[in-house]
């Protein structure tokens, strides 16, 4: 499959394409991953990544569509893509489209998860994540609680709370979002190919999707 996963932070984005890539072997690509990844490598990206991502603003979009232009075309992406927290911006949908259609690749369409914001606020300031770059498995103190206090269960890595999980952090990417990524869905609607699951729980937003890839 090749979907966008579309919504706020918190609303559940990096947990349903974890679901989404059990199903077929589609592989999960977050720009939010990926950066942090260069953060704690401390790589001339991460360099350049730090200072927006902390404060709860965005990477610009030439660094990000230059990361995506090479992603896209490694070979795990033949089996299919889940782009997690990308496209955020509008120049960033038009880029991306203009790649896609250069690669010659078919989205099936673009997934907006709608979760009402106290949900989203009280998910975020609950979140945990596995420190190691390459797990970055995602917890959450009150719902999905790592079975050993601060250990993630996948590799056994340091599991913390982000950097850009402070309350005044969380309140700017929600800023962020409603300026810069909400008039995604405009755009996607008008492709024609969005859909919108309004639900609180990701089996039932996985459901949804199913429905829809089986036509
Ligand atoms: P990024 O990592 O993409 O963060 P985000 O969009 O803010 O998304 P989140 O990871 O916060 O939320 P999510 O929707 O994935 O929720 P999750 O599944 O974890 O980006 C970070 C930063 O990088 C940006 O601020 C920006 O600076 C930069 N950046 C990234 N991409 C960029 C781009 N394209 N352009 C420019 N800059 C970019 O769930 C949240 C919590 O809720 C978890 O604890 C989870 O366990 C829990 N939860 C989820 N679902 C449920 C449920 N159904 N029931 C109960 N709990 C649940």
């Amino acid at each position: 499959m090749r979907l966008i996963l579309l919504g706020a932070p918190g609303a559940g984005k990096g947990t349903v394409a974890k679901l989404l890539t059990q199903l077929d072997g589609s592989v999960q690509i977050s720009t939010g991953d990926i950066l942090r990844g260069a953060v704690a490598a401390g790589t001339e990206l991460g360099l350049k990544a730090k200072e927006a991502m902390n404060s709860g603003g965005l990477v610009s979009d030439d660094l990000i569509m230059g990361i995506m232009e090479e992603r896209l075309q490694e070979p795990d992406c033949a089996k299919g893509f889940l782009l997690d927290g990308f496209p955020r911006t509008i120049p960033q949908a038009e880029a991306l489209k203009g790649l896609l259609t250069k690669l010659g690749i078919e989205l099936d369409f673009t997934v907006e998860i709608d979760v009402p914001r106290d949900v989203i606020l009280d998910r975020l300031t609950t979140r945990r994540t596995c420190s190691n770059s390459a797990c970055q498995a995602i917890y959450n103190v009150k719902s999905n609680p790592p079975k050993q206090e601060g250990v993630c269960d996948k590799c056994g890595s340091p599991v913390i709370q982000r950097d850009d999980e402070t309350e005044e952090a969380i309140s700017k990417r929600l800023d962020t979002y409603d300026e810069m990524t909400a008039p995604l869905v405009g755009f996607y609607k008008n492709e024609g190919n969005l859909l919108t699951v309004s639900a609180t729980d990701s089996q039932e937003v996985l459901k949804a999707i199913q429905d829809k890839l089986a036509g």
